[in-house]
Protein backbone atom coordinates (compact mmCIF):
# COMPACT_ATOMS: atom_id res chain seq x y z
CA UNK A 1 0.00 0.00 0.00
CA UNK A 2 1.16 3.63 -0.36
CA UNK A 3 0.43 5.21 3.04
CA UNK A 4 0.81 8.75 3.76
CA UNK A 5 0.60 10.04 7.70
CA UNK A 6 1.63 12.73 10.07
CA UNK A 7 3.09 11.99 13.51
CA UNK A 8 5.17 9.47 12.18
CA UNK A 9 8.29 10.82 13.93
CA UNK A 10 6.71 10.50 17.59
CA UNK A 11 6.43 7.74 20.07
CA UNK A 12 3.84 5.65 18.27
CA UNK A 13 4.43 6.76 14.83
CA UNK A 14 8.08 5.98 14.36
CA UNK A 15 7.39 2.23 15.70
CA UNK A 16 4.34 2.34 12.88
CA UNK A 17 6.58 3.58 10.12
CA UNK A 18 9.20 1.03 10.82
CA UNK A 19 7.00 -1.45 11.00
CA UNK A 20 5.05 -0.67 7.77
CA UNK A 21 8.32 -0.40 5.86
CA UNK A 22 9.48 -3.55 7.17
CA UNK A 23 5.82 -5.05 5.86
CA UNK A 24 6.47 -3.76 2.47
CA UNK A 25 4.49 -0.56 2.28
CA UNK A 26 5.49 2.42 1.15
CA UNK A 27 5.14 5.22 3.57
CA UNK A 28 5.52 8.68 3.55
CA UNK A 29 5.32 10.79 6.03
CA UNK A 30 3.78 14.64 6.86
CA UNK A 31 6.21 17.07 9.21
CA UNK A 32 7.50 19.57 10.52
CA UNK A 33 11.16 19.35 9.91
CA UNK A 34 11.68 17.20 7.37
CA UNK A 35 15.59 17.02 7.60
CA UNK A 36 15.17 15.85 11.13
CA UNK A 37 12.37 12.98 10.23
CA UNK A 38 14.65 12.03 7.33
CA UNK A 39 17.19 11.60 9.90
CA UNK A 40 15.09 9.56 12.16
CA UNK A 41 13.18 7.33 9.99
CA UNK A 42 16.21 6.47 6.94
CA UNK A 43 16.14 6.15 3.50
CA UNK A 44 12.79 4.06 3.11
CA UNK A 45 10.60 6.39 4.12
CA UNK A 46 9.61 9.84 2.27
CA UNK A 47 9.90 13.02 4.74
CA UNK A 48 7.74 15.86 3.30
CA UNK A 49 7.72 18.80 4.40
CA UNK A 50 4.07 20.37 6.32
CA UNK A 51 3.23 23.25 8.86
CA UNK A 52 0.09 21.45 9.56
CA UNK A 53 -1.70 24.62 9.58
CA UNK A 54 -1.35 25.62 5.37
CA UNK A 55 -2.02 24.15 2.52
CA UNK A 56 1.11 23.07 -0.14
CA UNK A 57 3.04 21.63 -2.12
CA UNK A 58 2.67 18.46 0.23
CA UNK A 59 -0.71 17.84 -0.91
CA UNK A 60 0.43 16.15 -3.95
CA UNK A 61 2.23 13.07 -1.54
CA UNK A 62 -1.80 12.54 -1.16
CA UNK A 63 -2.35 11.65 -4.07
CA UNK A 64 -3.37 7.96 -5.45
CA UNK A 65 -2.18 7.05 -1.61
CA UNK A 66 -4.09 4.15 -0.35
CA UNK A 67 -4.40 5.16 3.08
CA UNK A 68 -3.67 8.25 5.16
CA UNK A 69 -2.58 7.69 9.08
CA UNK A 70 -3.28 11.04 11.55
CA UNK A 71 -0.96 11.11 14.63
CA UNK A 72 -0.02 14.18 15.12
CA UNK A 73 -0.77 16.09 17.94
CA UNK A 74 1.21 17.87 20.62
CA UNK A 75 1.92 16.16 23.74
CA UNK A 76 -0.89 15.91 26.39
CA UNK A 77 0.63 15.22 29.18
CA UNK A 78 4.12 16.89 29.24
CA UNK A 79 2.72 20.66 30.14
CA UNK A 80 0.32 22.43 32.37
CA UNK A 81 -3.04 22.74 30.33
CA UNK A 82 -3.11 26.51 31.15
CA UNK A 83 -5.22 28.16 28.32
CA UNK A 84 -2.42 28.79 25.85
CA UNK A 85 -1.64 25.12 26.30
CA UNK A 86 -5.50 23.92 25.67
CA UNK A 87 -5.57 25.90 22.70
CA UNK A 88 -1.91 23.95 21.29
CA UNK A 89 -3.60 21.21 22.45
CA UNK A 90 -6.78 21.48 20.37
CA UNK A 91 -5.65 23.36 17.16
CA UNK A 92 -2.45 21.00 16.52
CA UNK A 93 -5.47 17.76 16.35
CA UNK A 94 -8.39 19.56 14.88
CA UNK A 95 -6.82 22.07 12.80
CA UNK A 96 -4.13 19.44 11.58
CA UNK A 97 -6.74 16.62 10.59
CA UNK A 98 -9.16 19.41 9.16
CA UNK A 99 -6.25 20.77 6.71
CA UNK A 100 -5.43 17.01 5.79
CA UNK A 101 -9.40 16.16 4.94
CA UNK A 102 -9.51 18.99 2.87
CA UNK A 103 -6.51 18.36 1.02
CA UNK A 104 -7.91 14.57 0.74
CA UNK A 105 -10.88 15.84 -0.51
CA UNK A 106 -9.64 17.51 -3.39
CA UNK A 107 -7.50 14.99 -4.88
CA UNK A 108 -8.72 13.66 -7.85
CA UNK A 109 -7.93 10.28 -6.79
CA UNK A 110 -8.55 9.88 -2.84
CA UNK A 111 -7.27 7.66 -0.20
CA UNK A 112 -10.04 5.26 0.54
CA UNK A 113 -9.26 5.11 4.49
CA UNK A 114 -8.21 7.56 6.81
CA UNK A 115 -7.18 6.00 10.18
CA UNK A 116 -7.43 8.79 12.93
CA UNK A 117 -6.24 9.13 16.32
CA UNK A 118 -8.51 10.47 19.37
CA UNK A 119 -8.28 9.52 22.98
CA UNK A 120 -10.73 7.48 25.38
CA UNK A 121 -10.78 10.91 26.84
CA UNK A 122 -14.04 11.01 24.43
CA UNK A 123 -15.71 9.02 27.32
CA UNK A 124 -14.33 11.33 30.32
CA UNK A 125 -13.94 9.80 33.72
CA UNK A 126 -15.75 6.64 34.12
CA UNK A 127 -16.71 4.87 37.74
CA UNK A 128 -16.13 0.85 37.15
CA UNK A 129 -18.67 0.62 34.76
CA UNK A 130 -16.81 -1.20 31.61
CA UNK A 131 -17.87 0.91 28.81
CA UNK A 132 -17.28 0.37 24.69
CA UNK A 133 -17.70 2.28 21.82
CA UNK A 134 -21.37 2.77 21.97
CA UNK A 135 -20.51 4.27 25.37
CA UNK A 136 -21.65 7.90 25.34
CA UNK A 137 -19.50 11.39 25.35
CA UNK A 138 -18.14 12.53 28.56
CA UNK A 139 -17.22 15.58 30.08
CA UNK A 140 -14.31 18.09 30.16
CA UNK A 141 -11.97 19.42 28.16
CA UNK A 142 -10.27 15.88 26.46
CA UNK A 143 -14.15 14.75 26.00
CA UNK A 144 -14.68 18.40 23.89
CA UNK A 145 -11.39 17.79 22.28
CA UNK A 146 -12.24 14.34 21.09
CA UNK A 147 -15.01 15.10 19.62
CA UNK A 148 -13.99 18.37 17.68
CA UNK A 149 -11.34 15.88 16.45
CA UNK A 150 -12.81 12.73 15.15
CA UNK A 151 -15.72 15.49 13.66
CA UNK A 152 -13.10 16.73 11.65
CA UNK A 153 -12.00 12.98 10.83
CA UNK A 154 -15.36 12.03 10.08
CA UNK A 155 -15.87 14.75 7.25
CA UNK A 156 -14.14 12.18 4.89
CA UNK A 157 -16.85 10.18 5.17
CA UNK A 158 -18.19 12.28 2.76
CA UNK A 159 -16.28 11.45 -0.35
CA UNK A 160 -16.92 7.83 0.64
CA UNK A 161 -13.14 7.65 2.07
CA UNK A 162 -13.35 4.66 5.61
CA UNK A 163 -12.67 6.34 8.48
CA UNK A 164 -11.62 4.86 11.68
CA UNK A 165 -11.53 6.63 14.56
CA UNK A 166 -8.74 4.79 17.00
CA UNK A 167 -9.74 5.97 20.68
CA UNK A 168 -6.23 4.61 22.11
CA UNK A 169 -5.92 4.72 25.99
CA UNK A 170 -2.40 4.73 27.73
CA UNK A 171 0.55 3.04 25.00
CA UNK A 172 3.36 1.19 26.93
CA UNK A 173 6.65 1.25 25.75
CA UNK A 174 9.97 1.70 27.65
CA UNK A 175 11.39 4.68 25.49
CA UNK A 176 8.34 7.14 25.62
CA UNK A 177 4.76 7.89 26.59
CA UNK A 178 3.32 7.36 30.25
CA UNK A 179 5.67 4.77 31.22
CA UNK A 180 9.25 6.71 31.59
CA UNK A 181 7.07 9.66 33.65
CA UNK A 182 5.61 6.88 35.61
CA UNK A 183 9.16 4.98 36.33
CA UNK A 184 10.32 8.05 38.90
CA UNK A 185 7.79 7.40 41.61
CA UNK A 186 9.07 3.42 41.83
CA UNK A 187 13.19 4.52 41.15
CA UNK A 188 12.55 6.66 44.04
CA UNK A 189 11.25 3.28 46.14
CA UNK A 190 8.20 5.74 46.20
CA UNK A 191 5.63 3.74 44.01
CA UNK A 192 2.64 2.93 45.17
CA UNK A 193 -1.23 2.76 44.49
CA UNK A 194 -2.56 6.68 43.81
CA UNK A 195 -5.24 7.14 46.32
CA UNK A 196 -7.60 5.92 46.49
CA UNK A 197 -6.01 2.99 44.17
CA UNK A 198 -9.45 1.86 42.79
CA UNK A 199 -9.48 4.16 39.46
CA UNK A 200 -8.93 2.07 36.43
CA UNK A 201 -6.40 2.70 33.73
CA UNK A 202 -7.10 1.22 30.80
CA UNK A 203 -3.49 0.56 28.69
CA UNK A 204 -2.24 -0.73 25.12
CA UNK A 205 1.08 -1.88 24.59
CA UNK A 206 2.47 0.00 21.76
CA UNK A 207 3.02 -3.11 19.58
CA UNK A 208 -0.32 -3.81 20.35
CA UNK A 209 -1.27 -0.38 19.40
CA UNK A 210 0.57 -0.87 15.95
CA UNK A 211 -0.73 -4.73 15.73
CA UNK A 212 -4.62 -2.40 15.48
CA UNK A 213 -3.90 0.17 12.86
CA UNK A 214 -2.30 -2.69 10.56
CA UNK A 215 -5.22 -4.49 11.23
CA UNK A 216 -7.28 -1.79 10.96
CA UNK A 217 -5.59 -1.01 7.47
CA UNK A 218 -6.21 -4.31 6.22
CA UNK A 219 -10.14 -5.01 7.99
CA UNK A 220 -12.06 -3.21 4.67
CA UNK A 221 -15.27 -3.83 6.77
CA UNK A 222 -14.31 -1.85 10.04
CA UNK A 223 -14.98 1.73 10.41
CA UNK A 224 -16.09 4.51 13.26
CA UNK A 225 -14.98 4.33 16.61
CA UNK A 226 -12.50 1.44 17.64
CA UNK A 227 -11.41 1.73 21.52
CA UNK A 228 -7.38 0.92 21.29
CA UNK A 229 -6.95 -0.29 24.50
CA UNK A 230 -6.23 -3.92 25.66
CA UNK A 231 -8.89 -6.11 27.58
CA UNK A 232 -7.43 -6.01 30.49
CA UNK A 233 -8.15 -2.89 32.23
CA UNK A 234 -6.47 -2.49 35.71
CA UNK A 235 -7.15 -0.60 38.92
CA UNK A 236 -4.42 1.67 39.47
CA UNK A 237 -3.51 -0.44 42.63
CA UNK A 238 -3.28 -3.28 40.57
CA UNK A 239 -0.81 -1.70 38.13
CA UNK A 240 0.88 -0.24 40.87
CA UNK A 241 1.56 -3.28 42.50
CA UNK A 242 2.50 -5.22 39.06
CA UNK A 243 5.08 -2.47 37.85
CA UNK A 244 6.94 -2.86 41.26
CA UNK A 245 6.87 -6.72 40.92
CA UNK A 246 8.35 -6.07 37.32
CA UNK A 247 11.13 -3.96 38.62
CA UNK A 248 11.71 -5.57 41.84
CA UNK A 249 10.71 -2.36 43.83
CA UNK A 250 7.84 -2.31 46.70
CA UNK A 251 5.18 -0.72 45.98
CA UNK A 252 3.79 -0.07 49.78
CA UNK A 253 3.97 3.52 50.01
CA UNK A 254 0.44 5.08 48.62
CA UNK A 255 0.98 7.59 46.31
CA UNK A 256 -1.43 10.67 47.60
CA UNK A 257 -3.18 12.19 44.11
CA UNK A 258 -1.40 15.72 45.23
CA UNK A 259 2.48 14.32 45.38
CA UNK A 260 1.34 12.16 42.02
CA UNK A 261 0.26 15.49 40.05
CA UNK A 262 3.44 17.35 41.63
CA UNK A 263 5.88 14.84 40.17
CA UNK A 264 3.53 13.91 36.92
CA UNK A 265 2.16 17.40 36.14
CA UNK A 266 -0.73 16.72 33.88
CA UNK A 267 -0.37 12.99 33.35
CA UNK A 268 -1.02 12.64 37.47
CA UNK A 269 -4.10 14.49 36.99
CA UNK A 270 -5.33 11.86 34.43
CA UNK A 271 -4.22 8.95 36.26
CA UNK A 272 -6.22 10.50 39.13
CA UNK A 273 -9.23 10.22 37.40
CA UNK A 274 -9.85 6.44 36.18
CA UNK A 275 -11.69 4.90 32.51
CA UNK A 276 -12.46 1.22 32.52
CA UNK A 277 -12.58 1.15 28.88
CA UNK A 278 -12.86 -2.20 26.47
CA UNK A 279 -11.93 -2.80 23.15
CA UNK A 280 -15.53 -4.83 22.23
CA UNK A 281 -15.20 -3.71 18.40
CA UNK A 282 -11.20 -4.79 18.29
CA UNK A 283 -12.18 -8.46 19.81
CA UNK A 284 -16.00 -8.84 17.56
CA UNK A 285 -13.67 -8.32 14.71
CA UNK A 286 -11.01 -10.28 15.19
CA UNK A 287 -7.98 -8.51 16.38
CA UNK A 288 -5.80 -11.10 18.51
CA UNK A 289 -3.95 -9.12 20.97
CA UNK A 290 -0.06 -10.00 21.70
CA UNK A 291 -1.00 -8.33 25.17
CA UNK A 292 -4.22 -8.95 26.13
CA UNK A 293 -2.98 -8.61 30.02
CA UNK A 294 -0.86 -6.37 31.66
CA UNK A 295 2.00 -8.67 33.95
CA UNK A 296 3.23 -10.36 30.22
CA UNK A 297 3.30 -6.55 28.69
CA UNK A 298 5.09 -5.13 31.36
CA UNK A 299 7.98 -8.13 31.39
CA UNK A 300 7.96 -7.65 27.59
CA UNK A 301 8.87 -4.10 28.00
CA UNK A 302 11.50 -4.28 30.54
CA UNK A 303 12.98 -7.15 29.19
CA UNK A 304 16.12 -5.99 27.23
CA UNK A 305 16.83 -8.40 24.20
CA UNK A 306 13.15 -7.52 23.00
CA UNK A 307 12.58 -5.95 19.59
CA UNK A 308 12.54 -2.47 19.22
CA UNK A 309 8.90 -1.81 18.29
N1 LIG B 1 0.84 7.91 23.47
C1 LIG B 1 -0.33 7.70 24.06
O1 LIG B 1 -0.41 7.06 25.14
C2 LIG B 1 -1.59 8.23 23.41
C3 LIG B 1 -2.81 8.02 24.07
C4 LIG B 1 -3.99 8.50 23.48
C5 LIG B 1 -3.93 9.18 22.27
N2 LIG B 1 -2.72 9.39 21.67
C6 LIG B 1 -2.69 10.17 20.43
O2 LIG B 1 -2.01 9.47 19.40
C7 LIG B 1 -1.26 10.40 18.61
C8 LIG B 1 0.19 9.95 18.55
O3 LIG B 1 0.68 9.86 19.90
P1 LIG B 1 2.24 9.87 20.23
O4 LIG B 1 2.36 9.49 21.67
O5 LIG B 1 3.00 9.15 19.20
O6 LIG B 1 2.53 11.45 20.11
P2 LIG B 1 3.95 12.21 20.06
O7 LIG B 1 5.09 11.32 20.34
O8 LIG B 1 3.78 13.40 20.95
O9 LIG B 1 4.07 12.64 18.53
C9 LIG B 1 3.09 13.39 17.90
C10 LIG B 1 3.64 13.98 16.61
O10 LIG B 1 2.78 15.08 16.30
C11 LIG B 1 3.51 16.10 15.65
N3 LIG B 1 3.26 17.36 16.37
C12 LIG B 1 3.64 17.70 17.63
N4 LIG B 1 3.24 18.96 17.91
C13 LIG B 1 2.60 19.40 16.79
C14 LIG B 1 1.98 20.64 16.45
N5 LIG B 1 1.96 21.67 17.31
N6 LIG B 1 1.42 20.76 15.21
C15 LIG B 1 1.46 19.72 14.32
N7 LIG B 1 2.05 18.54 14.60
C16 LIG B 1 2.61 18.40 15.81
C17 LIG B 1 4.99 15.76 15.75
O11 LIG B 1 5.44 15.42 14.42
P3 LIG B 1 6.47 16.36 13.60
O12 LIG B 1 7.38 17.01 14.60
O13 LIG B 1 7.18 15.38 12.71
O14 LIG B 1 5.65 17.34 12.83
C18 LIG B 1 5.03 14.55 16.69
O15 LIG B 1 5.99 13.61 16.27
C19 LIG B 1 -1.42 11.78 19.26
O16 LIG B 1 -2.37 12.51 18.55
C20 LIG B 1 -1.91 11.45 20.64
O17 LIG B 1 -2.75 12.46 21.19
C21 LIG B 1 -1.55 8.93 22.20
Amino acid sequence: MRIVLNGGTGFIGQALCLSLVQDGHHVTVLTRNARSAAQLLGPLVTAVEWTGRDAGSWEHSLEGADAVINLAGAPIADARWTDARKTLLKDSRVLTTRLLVEAMSRRSSKPGTLISASGIGYYGASDDRVLNESAPRGRGFLADLCLAWEGEALRAMAFETRVVLLRTGMVLEQNGGALPKMLLPFRLFMGGPIKPGTQWISWIHRRDHIGMIQWALATPGLSGPLNAVAPGAVTVAQFCNLLGRVLRRPSWLPVPGLMLKILLGELGTLMTTGQRIYPAKALSDGYVFQYPTLEPALQAIFTKDQGSH
